[in-house]
């Protein structure tokens, strides 16, 4: 079975990240959508939220999982049996980055990173910036599903 994991902070999830995974789940038997957990930084959502919202959002997809992890990427791999890592590239200087995570993870376990294009509609899109735009009310509709927007806009109003 060819099993791919999209990992990410998912803080939330956006309408670029939902066009990574639907075309990684038409090219993998079975993709994981694993919430990777970074406790020295505080999102505006749990993880277990985050995870709610993933499964909402991708539950049209019969070969996506979803799943959450604390330590190195690579260790989860090899735990789930998983030899491909799919990450999204927006831009040129995510490519800096995404460029040296794929090397060190190779180093450290000979995975196989796949760099994926983005919709170039999606070039901007970012959960730190869609988080920014909705704590000033600005309008993030048409960047995250409904319900993804239903949940900012709670969680605005929250912390106010
Ligand atoms: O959505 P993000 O924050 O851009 O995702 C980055 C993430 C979580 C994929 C990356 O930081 C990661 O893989 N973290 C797990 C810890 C790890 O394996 N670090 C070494 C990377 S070479």
């Amino acid at each position: 079975m060819r099993r791919a994991v999209c990992p990410g902070s998912y803080d939330p999830v956006t309408n670029g990240h939902l066009d990574v995974i639907e075309r990684a789940s038409g090219l993998f038997d079975e993709v994981t959508v694993a919430v990777l957990i970074n406790k020295s930084k505080r999102g505006m959502f749990s993880v277990d939220e985050r995870i709610e919202m993933l499964r909402d959002t991708t539950a049209s997809l019969s070969n996506v999982r979803i799943d959450s992890w604390h330590g190195l990427l690579v260790d989860y791999c090899r735990d789930n049996d998983i030899a491909t890592i799919v990450k999204g590239l927006r831009s040129v200087s995510d490519f800096d980055h995404e460029l040296q995570m794929a090397q060190m993870n190779r180093e450290l376990s000979g995975i196989e990173t796949m760099l994926m294009p983005n919709n170039p509609l999606y070039s901007f899109l970012a959960s730190s910036l869609v988080k920014e735009v909705a704590t000033y009310h600005g309008d993030v509709s048409h960047l995250v599903p409904e319900l993804v927007n239903e949940r900012i806009t709670k969680r605005v109003a929250e912390l106010e």
